[in-house]
Parts: C-alpha cells; structure tokens; sequence
C-alpha cells in the first residue's frame, strides 16, 4: 500500500515538473512574442464616428486602426510636421504601409486639423505676463 501511495505522489510530481516546463517554456517563447507586438488589440467597437468629423477622417481611421485603436490617436495633439514625422515612425518603425502622396496629404491634414497641439493644464501662475 505504502508503495502504491508513494507512486501515486511521484507520478503526481512527474504532472507537476511538466506544468512548470510547459510555463517556462511558453514564457521564454509566447511572453516576448507578445511583448513584441507592444500593443493590446483595438477594442471590437471601433468605428470612423470615433474620430472628430471632417476630409480624410474615414481614410485616417481605417489605416491607423488597423494596429490600433483610436483612443491612442485622439490623446494626441500635434503640429502637422509632428504627425508627419508619426507617419514616417509608423512605416519606418511598425510597418505601416505608405499611403501613396495623395492619400498622405489628406491624413496628416486631418490629424493636424483634429487633433492639434494643445495647452496642457493651466498657465504657470508664477511666471510673468
Ligand atoms: C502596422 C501597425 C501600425 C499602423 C498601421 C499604425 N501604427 Fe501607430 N503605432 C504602432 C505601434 C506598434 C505603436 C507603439 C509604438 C511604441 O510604443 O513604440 C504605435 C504607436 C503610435 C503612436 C504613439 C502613441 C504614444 O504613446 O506616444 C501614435 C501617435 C500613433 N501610433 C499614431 C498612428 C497613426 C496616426 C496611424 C495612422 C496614420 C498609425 N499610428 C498607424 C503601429 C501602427
């Protein structure tokens, strides 16, 4: 009986060291893989009305949602040269494909239009007029 047992346990271990293996393992492998891609998935309820009215708003939704969503566009506020340069660190950096010229025009206008640069917070009360 004592033996019985004492196989029982050892094979129960045996189970044990392989659940340990498999985690390790999907952690060396899958943990970067996932880390890599950097962001969560866009959430399912995205759609062009998420973004602010105006040209190119549908054509700026459907190529940037594509990796992300559009809360990350709409917390920004940028110059156009700053959304310019995003463009070219999308491409450059994430392999966004490039629109063609037309098509690039019409998106760094509309985010430049939609989401400008913005006064952050009150002015400094302590600095000079
Ligand atoms: C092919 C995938 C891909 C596409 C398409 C894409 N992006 Fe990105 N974007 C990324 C990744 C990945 C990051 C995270 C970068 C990082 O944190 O290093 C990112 C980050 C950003 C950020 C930075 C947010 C921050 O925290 O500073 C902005 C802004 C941005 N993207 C704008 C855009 C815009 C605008 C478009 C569409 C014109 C777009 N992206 C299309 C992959 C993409």
């Amino acid at each position: 009986m004592a033996a019985t047992r004492c196989i029982v346990s050892r094979s129960w271990l045996r189970a044990e060291a392989l659940a340990v293996a498999v985690a390790a393992i999907w952690l060396a492998l899958a943990a970067p893989v996932a880390a890599q891609q950097g962001l969560p998935p866009p959430p399912d309820d995205e759609a062009p009305e998420n973004f602010p009215d105006g040209k190119g708003r549908d054509e700026t939704f459907y190529l940037c949602i594509a990796c992300h969503g559009s809360a990350l566009i709409k917390q920004q506020g940028m110059s156009r040269e700053r959304w310019d340069q995003t463009l070219t660190w999308m491409t450059d950096k994430h392999g966004m494909p490039e629109p063609d010229a037309a098509d690039r025009k019409l998106i760094v206008d509309y985010l430049a239009t939609a989401f400008p640069p913005r006064q952050r917070g009150k002015p400094n009360p302590f600095l000079p007029n």
